[in-house]
């Protein structure tokens, strides 16, 4: 009887273990790719823009302020957003650059050489809706 017990049970307890282990391992995994925060780089081309017109109100270097806080680029490379984050903060972009809103109107009235050329803000546009593509497949 002992011997019988042994024979079936070890086997299927050894079975469920196994099959449990696979399971939650598959959970574990889908579960990291998810929530996954993948910093994103930012082309060259793409940052000088950016250096040069947009990271003096929106890094971890501007004095404090509503721009930091609304949007800091930054956090794009060093993985304070998340991936569903930088989804929406390029949507973000997109959004002011159509509207012509950045850099604002009054700061341009004191540095007008500030002021995208159509061709920057094209490059940004182009950057901001194909990283949001990509993001968006992972
Ligand atoms: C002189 C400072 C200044 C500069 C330069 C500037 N911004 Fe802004 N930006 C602001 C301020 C202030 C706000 C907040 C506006 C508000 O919500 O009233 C803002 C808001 C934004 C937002 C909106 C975020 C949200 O949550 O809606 C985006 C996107 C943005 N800026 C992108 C840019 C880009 C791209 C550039 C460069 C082309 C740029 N900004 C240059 C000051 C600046």
């Amino acid at each position: 009887m002992k011997n019988r017990i042994t024979k079936v049970l070890v086997p299927f307890i050894l079975l469920i273990t196994l099959i449990f282990f696979s399971f939650s391992k598959g959970l574990n995994e889908e579960y990291i790719t998810t929530s996954a925060i993948e910093p994103i780089e930012i082309p060259e081309d793409v940052k000088a823009v950016l250096d040069n017109k947009c990271t003096g109100c929106h890094s971890n270097d501007t004095k404090g302020g509503k721009s930091k806080m609304k949007m800091n680029f930054d956090k794009f490379t060093n993985g304070d957003y998340s991936t569903g984050k930088t989804i929406s903060k390029l949507g973000k972009i997109t959004k002011q650059l159509n509207k012509g809103k950045m850099p604002p109107k009054k700061f341009l009235e004191k540095y007008p050489d500030k002021k995208l050329t159509e061709e920057e803000s094209n490059l940004l546009l182009n950057w901001a809706s194909e990283e949001s593509t990509i993001l968006k497949k992972e």
